[in-house]
């Protein structure tokens, strides 16, 4: 027993010692010339999914406001008592609202709002209410917010005199200070006699920068605390639609609210155009962005497509209009409708892309609308880079290669499994130098069985486990970003409420009250925040691998960039694997190096694990101040952990 014991000791540290690697060493070589790190390397991807507007970002809290949602049943509306409640196609304040809600009964009539998953309510806090209203008589309108048994009143206003003209009414309701911090609770409507009819009902609790029709605040702030370079919008499949009629026309998106028709949107709800075109500009100005911005062309979801040619025509001249909404003067017919809008300084665009996904497009048309928008966009903007949707290296591009324009960059798309991801991370290290730069346009690492669909219903959000495989992707779209030249991660919000996503994997997670980032967010945040300008020349060795039967890959993944104005190393480092690695460093051709610096570390103990509401921070940075630094300098890095340090050189 004895020996056999000490035999099989004896195997297996025979077999540790021949599997277990070299000491990993990593050489920073600073007396080579790295390359220029596009300053557009992080932005955001945005579109109407999983109720990212409407139940989300776009903080309006009446679900179904314009009654429009359904052309026959008034969803999230509930009459109170005995009111009779009915869709009334032949009055409405304007053509673009076009229906209203009819109230009638004896006594006192009523209806109710359930909101996006509940109307949000916080204590001592301002409401602004606006509705359109008449009355057959003249009548005094109450409007309330009450808890969703209706005991409990929390705000309460009148309206006075409402006459038997459409007429705006606006008011502001202030919580009781006895309010409880609660999204179980409903906005109310109550008149006296009747028949009222209403339109267009509004509900806002204090917005971005208390602009009127404005932002959620701490979606917003969590969107700027990641110092996105750029937005691309509005889509995605968003900007397509299912059919002609439900693309994104952004001429249906400015002015007033009660001008804008609404349109359906492809994930399956209505979208109120609440957050129209200047208000996604709006929102780019609060985040210090810049807008990237896709024009429709010519192609809907449901594979129906208008070939290059005059037919095609009227979307080019639409989506030139749409570039001088935003960046004419105030002397050109659309950049005077902006000032009419509310914001007479052009827009600084410098990135317009041509339709989402073309690949998808079997007619193999794209190339011919491509090149048609294209010549007409440089004609008119040749400071513009226009983006083409496929025409890549890429799983869409191979098939429909685009030949006879250069666009100024290809947008690829990548959702993958954990695995792949990680795999990809040196996908862009042989690419061709000499075609198009290339724009990441939409990408996500997915820890469900089936990436691309919503299969297993994993998520909401991300866990640690595609974090890790996120950033080991991000080390390498830094370390080619001489190509790579803007990504941004999709989709970027959830409604975590049942029913109120589409997509299983998403970067930001919400419900009426609160909201957090997931463990990718995080991963992003660290990205972006220590972004250098300047690639620094990296060599590895003893890296150790993995191996999913299939493919071996590596099992640490590594970047470093400087920022050349401050002397400033930002060294990137992510260890997906459940052990610890050790990593002796080396750096060449650096003087001044100071010996302590700063770490941000995002690490955790389970990959599963995931930020949520109840515990949105479960999985975050830690910031930490470290010594030990020098031309040659070993660290530890812990399990599943993704570390950023910053070392001095001056
Ligand atoms: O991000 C979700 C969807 O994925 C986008 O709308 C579309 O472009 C892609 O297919």
């Amino acid at each position: 027993m004895i020996s056999l014991k000490l035999k099989s000791l004896s195997m297996a540290a025979a077999f540790l010692a021949a599997t277990v690697p070299a000491q990993t060493s990593i050489t920073l070589d600073l007396t080579k010339p790295g390359h220029k790190v596009s300053p557009m390397l992080y932005g955001l991807m945005t579109e109407e999914i999983n109720h990212s507007y409407d139940g989300g970002l776009y903080a309006e809290l009446i679900q179904n406001r314009a009654f429009k949602d359904n052309p026959r049943t008034i969803p999230h509306w509930t009459p109170e008592g005995e009111t009779k409640l009915s869709l009334d196609h032949d009055t409405a304040p304007t053509p673009a609202l076009g229906v209203s809600l009819k109230m009638e009964g004896d006594g006192t009539l009523g209806v109710a709002n359930d909101g996006y998953w509940g109307i949000p309510v916080w204590p001592i806090t301002d409401y602004r209410v606006s509705l359109f209203a008449r009355a057959a008589t003249s009548e005094d309108i109450e409007v309330s917010i009450e808890g969703a048994d209706g005991k409990e009143i929390y705000a309460k206003g009148t309206v006075s005199g409402v006459g038997s003209k459409w007429k705006k009414y606006e008011l502001t309701l202030t919580t009781k200070a006895s309010s409880p911090k609660t999204a179980d609770a409903r906005f109310v409507v109550r008149a006296k006699g009747g028949p009222v009819w209403l339109s267009l009902v509004s509900l806002f609790p204090p917005t971005t920068n208390n602009r009127p029709n404005g932002t959620r605040p701490d979606l917003l702030k969590l969107l700027k605390d990641m110092q996105p370079k750029f937005l691309r919008f509005p889509g995605g499949n968003y900007l397509e639609g299912n059919l002609f009629k439900e693309r994104f026309d952004w001429k249906n998106t400015l002015g007033p609210l009660e001008d804008r028709p609404g349109h359906q949107c492809p994930w399956g709800y209505r979208s109120s155009d609440g957050l129209g075109l200047l208000e996604y500009m709006n929102w780019i100005e609060d985040m210090n962005a810049k807008p990237v911005l896709a024009v429709f062309a010519g192609y809907v979801l449901r594979r129906d497509v208008i070939e290059a040619g005059p037919e095609l025509q009227g979307f080019v001249e639409d989506a030139l209009n749409e570039i001088e909404y935003l960046t004419g003067s105030t002397s050109t017919k659309w950049g005077a409708r902006r000032a009419k809008d509310g914001h007479p300084k052009p827009f600084d665009l410098q990135y317009v892309e041509v339709g989402n996904e073309d690949g998808f497009d079997e007619t193999g048309s794209y190339e011919g609308r491509f090149a048609q928008f294209y010549d007409a966009i440089k004609k008119k903007y040749p400071k513009i880079k226009v983006i083409s949707t496929t025409g890549g290296k890429d799983w869409l591009g191979v098939k429909f290669p685009i030949n006879i324009r250069r666009p100024d960059l290809v947008d690829e798309h990548y959702y993958a499994s954990t695995w792949d991801m990680m795999a990809m991370a040196s996908k862009y290290d042989d690419y061709s130098r000499r075609g198009p730069r290339i724009f990441v346009g939409e990408w996500a690492s997915q820890d469900v069985p089936e990436p691309w669909t919503n299969a297993g219903q994993k998520g909401p959000t991300p866990n640690l486990n595609c974090a890790l495989a996120d950033a080991a992707f991000m080390t390498g779209m830094e370390r080619n970003s001489d190509i790579v030249e803007m990504s941004c991660y999709a989709p970027l919000l959830v409604n975590v409420n049942p029913g109120g996503r589409q997509w299983a994997v998403n970067l930001i997670g919400y419900d009426g009250l609160t909201s957090f980032g997931s463990p990718s967010y995080y991963a992003q945040q660290m990205f972006g925040e220590n972004l250098g300008d300047k690639t620094i020349v990296s060599t590895d060795s003893g890296v150790p691998t993995q191996s999913n039967g299939k493919q071996t890959i590596p099992a640490l993944f590594h970047v470093a960039t400087m920022d050349s104005k401050t002397g400033t190393i930002y060294l990137k480092v992510v260890n997906p694997q459940s052990t610890a690695q050790t990593v002796d460093f080396d750096l060449k051709g650096v003087t001044n190096l100071r010996s302590s610096g700063t770490q941000i570390q995002l690490a955790g103990t389970d990959p599963k694990d995931m930020n949520s509401i109840a515990d949105p921070k479960k999985i975050a940075p830690v910031t930490t101040t470290v010594s030990g630094l020098g031309s040659r300098f070993t660290r530890t890095f812990p399990p599943y952990s993704i570390t950023v340090l910053k070392i001095e050189t001056r």
